[in-house]
C-alpha cells in the first residue's frame, strides 16, 4: 500500500445539465504527491467532475472531502480558498490584458493610499513563476498577441501562483509542442514532490503511461473503477473507457489512385513557407508531417484562399487556379478543417445542425429554391450515429457540448459538404480513442469514393497509420517525402528537424 495521503475525495456525485445526466454518483480520489488520470469518452463527464470540484457548476448530490474534511465549495473563489485550481480545458484568459495581469487576475497587490496596482511588483512576480516553466516570454506582452501554446503555458503558470494543494489539468498538452510538453511533464514531478495532487485529463493515451500513477475511469457519466498505472495496459485502460476492445486502430486500405486533384507547385507566402511542391491525387491520403511551427497549417491555409500567396501556382484537376478567399476555395472543391476549433471552427452560439450545414445549405436547395429540411435533418443525424456525438438532440446548441464532441460537430460539418480536395488540421485532437478510429473510417470512405485527402498531423502514429505517402516540413520548407513502406517514426523525426 501506499504511504501517500488522500488528498481528495468525491463522493456519489451527480450532475444534471437539461436533457443530459452528465455525473451519476461518481466517487473518484486522488492521492497527494501522485498524478491521478481521469479517462473517459468525449462527453463521459470528466470536465464537468472538475468544474464541480473547481467551483464552476454546483453539484445536485453528493460530497467532496479534501484532506479528509467534507467541504461545501460555494464558487471559483472558495475554490482556491480550499487549495484547488483548475486549468481549463478552453482557455480562458483575457486577450486585452498582459500576461502578468491574466496571471495575478483577482489577486493583485493595491499600493496603499492611490489603491492602484503594483505593476512592478505584479511583472516581477509573473517572471518568477514563469521561469519555473522556463517560459522566456515578457509578462509585458499582451496575451493577445500570444499563440495558442503560449497561452496554455501562462494558464499552468498562472495556476502556480494559486499555491494550490490540489491542481486539475483539463487537456494541458493539446496546444503544446513536444517540447513545451516536456517542460510541463517537468514542472509536474516538481508538483508531485511538493505533494501536491494533480488530476490530470487527457486523450493521448502515451501522457497517461509516462506521468500519472493511477487512473479513475467514467463512461457515461457512471464510475466505471480506478487502476494502478503500473498495474494496466494500453488495450485494458481502452476497454474499461470504451466498454470494448478496439481492434485495428488504424485501419488502411491501399485503393486505385485515379487523377492528381491537387497540384501545389514552388507555393510561397509571407507567412514563412517558401517553394511548397506536392501532388494528392484521387484516392489518395497524403500526411503533412513536421514539428510545430514547420508551416503545415500555413500550407494549407494559403491552399485554401485564407492567405495570400506570393509565388507560385495551384492546380486543381489539371486547371490551374488562383484562390483568393475561402469562398473560392470551397467552390472549387477544397475544404479546410481549423486546427484551432474555438477561434475557427464553430458557431458557440448555433446548434449542431445549424453548425453543420452553415456551410452545406446550396446542397439542401430543392427546385423551389428552398432548403429541404428533411434531407439536411437526415444527414445531420447520420454524422451523429457515425461518430458518436454524445447529445440529447441535434438542436442542443454545440456550446453546451464537451470539447471533443464539439470537434466532431466541426469535422461532420466538412464531410457533409463530400469535398473533392479535403484538408484536415489535427482532425483528432481532444477526440478519444474510439471516436478517433470512426473518423478514421470516414476518411478511408472518402478516399475509396475518389475523394483527394490531406492529413495535418502532430500525432505520428495517426500520420503513418492512414498516410499512403507522408510529406515532412521543416522551417516553412518540404524537407522530404516518404512512401508508406519507407516511413518511421525515426525517418519522420529526421526530417522534421532537418538532418539530411
Ligand atoms: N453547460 C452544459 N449544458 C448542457 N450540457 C452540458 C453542459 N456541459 C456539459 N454538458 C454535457 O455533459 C456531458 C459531459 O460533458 P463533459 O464536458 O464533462 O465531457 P468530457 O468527459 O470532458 O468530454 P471531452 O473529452 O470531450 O472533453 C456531455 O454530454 C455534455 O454535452
Ligand atoms: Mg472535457
Amino acid at each position: 500500500m501506499s504511504n501517500k495521503k488522500i488528498m481528495l475525495q468525491m463522493n456519489g456525485v451527480s450532475k444534471i445539465f437539461p436533457g443530459v445526466k452528465a455525473l451519476d454518483k461518481v466517487n473518484i480520489k486522488a492521492y497527494g504527491g501522485e498524478v491521478t488520470a481521469l479517462m473517459g469518452e468525449n462527453g463521459a463527464g470528466k470536465s464537468t467532475l472538475m468544474n464541480i470540484l473547481s467551483g464552476v457548476y454546483k453539484k445536485d448530490e453528493g460530497k467532496i472531502f479534501i484532506e479528509g474534511q467534507e467541504v461545501d465549495i460555494k464558487g471559483i473563489k472558495s475554490a482556491e480558498e480550499y487549495g484547488v485550481t483548475i486549468i481549463h480545458q478552453e482557455l480562458s484568459l483575457l486577450n486585452n490584458l498582459t500576461i502578468a495581469e491574466n496571471m495575478f487576475l483577482g489577486n493583485e497587490k493595491f499600493e496603499k493610499f492611490t489603491r492602484r496596482i503594483k505593476q512592478d511588483e505584479l511583472v516581477e512576480r509573473s517572471k518568477t513563476f514563469l521561469e519555473q516553466i522556463g517560459c522566456e516570454i515578457d509578462p509585458n506582452e499582451l496575451v493577445g498577441n500570444i499563440n495558442v501554446g503560449e497561452k496554455q503555458m501562462i494558464e499552468i503558470a498562472k495556476a502556480l501562483t494559486k499555491n494550490a494543494s490540489i491542481i486539475i489539468m483539463d487537456e494541458p498538452t493539446t496546444a503544446l509542442t513536444d517540447k513545451e510538453t516536456k517542460k510541463l511533464f517537468g514542472v509536474i514531478e516538481n508538483l508531485k514532490k511538493k505533494g501536491i495532487a494533480i488530476v490530470y485529463i487527457s486523450h493521448r493515451m502515451e501522457e497517461i503511461f509516462s506521468i500519472c500513477d493511477r487512473v479513475e475511469v467514467l463512461r457515461d457519466g457512471k464510475y466505471v473503477g480506478s487502476a494502478k498505472i503500473k498495474d494496466i495496459d494500453n488495450d485494458k485502460l481502452i476497454s474499461m473507457m470504451v466498454g470494448r476492445t478496439i481492434e485495428d486502430q488504424f485501419p488502411y486500405k491501399e485503393i486505385k489512385k485515379g487523377e492528381k486533384f491537387l497540384e501545389v507547385i514552388d507555393l510561397c507566402a509571407k507567412q514563412g513557407i517558401s517553394n511548397i511542391s506536392f501532388e494528392v491525387r484521387a484516392g489518395e491520403i497524403l500526411g503533412i508531417a513536421g514539428l510545430m511551427g514547420s508551416g503545415r497549417t500555413e500550407v494549407a491555409k494559403t491552399i485554401f484562399g485564407e492567405y495570400k500567396k506570393t509565388g507560385g501556382r495551384v492546380k486543381v484537376k489539371g486547371k490551374e487556379v488562383n484562390i483568393k478567399s475561402i469562398g473560392e476555395a470551397i467552390k472549387n472543391g477544397i475544404c479546410y478543417l481549423s486546427e484551432d476549433r474555438k477561434k475557427e471552427g464553430c458557431v458557440l452560439g448555433l446548434s449542431i445542425k445549424e453548425n453543420m450545414s452553415v456551410c452545406n445549405l446550396i446542397k439542401y436547395e430543392d427546385k423551389f429554391k428552398s432548403i429541404d429540411l428533411k434531407k439536411e435533418i437526415e444527414d445531420v443525424d447520420y454524422y451523429i450515429k457515425k461518430i458518436n456525438i454524445k447529445t440529447p438532440s441535434r438542436d442542443q446548441l454545440i456550446g453546451n457540448l464537451s470539447g471533443g464532441n464539439q470537434q466532431k460537430v466541426i469535422l461532420a460539418k466538412w464531410l457533409m459538404l463530400s469535398p473533392e480536395i479535403l484538408i484536415v488540421d489535427e482532425p483528432t485532437r481532444g477526440i478519444d480513442v474510439g471516436a478517433k478510429k470512426e473518423i478514421y473510417d470516414l476518411l478511408n470512405d472518402l478516399k475509396a469514393m475518389g475523394k483527394a485527402i490531406v492529413i495535418i498531423s502532430s500525432d505520428l502514429s495517426e500520420v503513418l497509420g492512414i498516410s499512403d505517402r507522408i510529406m515532412v516540413m521543416s522551417e516553412g520548407k518540404v524537407s522530404g517525402e516518404l512512401s508508406r513502406e519507407e516511413a518511421s517514426q525515426e525517418e519522420i523525426m529526421k526530417l522534421a528537424v532537418g538532418i539530411k
